[in-house]
């Protein structure tokens, strides 16, 4: 459900308070708050289904996600890691990847806001940006994998 758009000007203000996005030039940061919009999720809601087919990434305004993974030989979900706020996900689908790579769980009794960007967009404004490109820690590159541990610890 849309939860009606933001002033332009609060986009770029959430955005600029974004360690990832804050060094984006202000064109960009404007481009985004124009094409931006924002859906609420309520408690428990799958935002993303792996294996699914994928067509947005997403950038959480407000609230926390719960990320799980299908664990290959036991066919279980895997609990990976909470994100919050100024935390990101949904671009793998969008660049090296075709499908869905993991579930997003809404873990939050209020929900959560993300600010959702459509696959044309992510690839006209930040697609080829390289502080989205990210490992993760089931992925085999340690270094990357700490760097993305950082970014999921700060505040
Ligand atoms: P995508 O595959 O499009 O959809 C699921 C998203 O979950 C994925 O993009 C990443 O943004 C995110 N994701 C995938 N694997 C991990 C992981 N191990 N830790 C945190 N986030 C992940």
């Amino acid at each position: 459900m849309k939860t009606g758009m933001l002033k332009q000007k609060e986009y770029i203000d959430f955005l600029s308070s974004v360690p990832a996005f804050k060094e984006l030039p202000d064109e960009t940061l404007s481009n985004l708050a124009d094409v931006l919009e924002t859906d609420h999720y309520p408690d428990g809601e799958y935002i993303i289904r792996q294996g699914a087919k994928g067509n947005t990434f997403y950038i959480i305004a407000k609230g926390t996600v719960r990320v799980t993974k299908r664990d290959s030989a036991t066919g279980e979900s895997v609990f990976l890691r909470n994100m919050g706020r100024g935390d990101w996900f949904g671009e793998k689908a969008l660049s090296d990847e075709d499908v869905r790579t993991a579930n997003i769980i809404v873990e939050d009794p209020e929900g959560v806001d993300c600010l959702v960007l459509t696959r044309e967009s992510y690839k006209q404004l930040i697609g080829d940006l390289i502080i989205l490109e990210r490992k993760y820690s089931d992925d085999t590159t340690p270094k990357r994998s700490e760097e993305f541990r950082g970014l999921a610890l700060r505040d």
